[in-house]
């Protein structure tokens, strides 16, 4: 069976630290820091931390709530799942993930768009 991605890069440390570095972007973003005032960080990272270790191939230790009961009372816009997506790829990037396996990982992100962005009613 191939590795997962959860192995190749370190397990639980690596991500952890990588969702570390992701939150540090988002909360210093002007635009996305609105969405992010009054969520309980520490809360929001471990459950991000486990959801990505599921989605890498690691445990299945997540127990929060499925993405769209998650996001729904956020009205995130497009834009705002677009800036997201795009402050993880850097993190990821910069943190040494190969670019086809940041690839692999956005492609698992833009899948989740629908569940998570309340598309603008006109
Ligand atoms: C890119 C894909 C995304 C994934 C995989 C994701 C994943 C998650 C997960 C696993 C949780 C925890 C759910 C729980 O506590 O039960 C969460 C909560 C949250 N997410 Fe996301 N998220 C994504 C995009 C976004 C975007 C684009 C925003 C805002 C612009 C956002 C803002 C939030 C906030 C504020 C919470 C806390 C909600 C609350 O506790 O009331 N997320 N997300």
């Amino acid at each position: 069976m191939a590795q997962s991605l959860y192995d190749k890069y370190g397990g639980f440390p690596t991500i952890s630290a990588l969702v570390h570095k992701f939150y540090d972007k988002l909360l210093n973003s002007p635009t996305l820091e609105n969405y992010f005032r009054g969520a309980n960080m520490e809360r929001l990272m471990d459950h991000q931390t486990k959801f990505l270790c599921m989605v890498l191939g690691g445990p299945n230790n997540y127990t929060g709530r499925e993405l769209g009961a998650a996001h729904g009372h956020l009205n995130i816009t497009p834009g705002a799942f677009g800036e997201v997506a795009q402050h993880l790829k850097t993190t990821l990037e910069e943190g040494g993930v190969s670019a086809e396996d940041v690839g692999t990982i956005l492609g698992v992100v833009a899948s989740t768009q629908s569940a998570i962005v309340k598309q603008a009613h006109p």
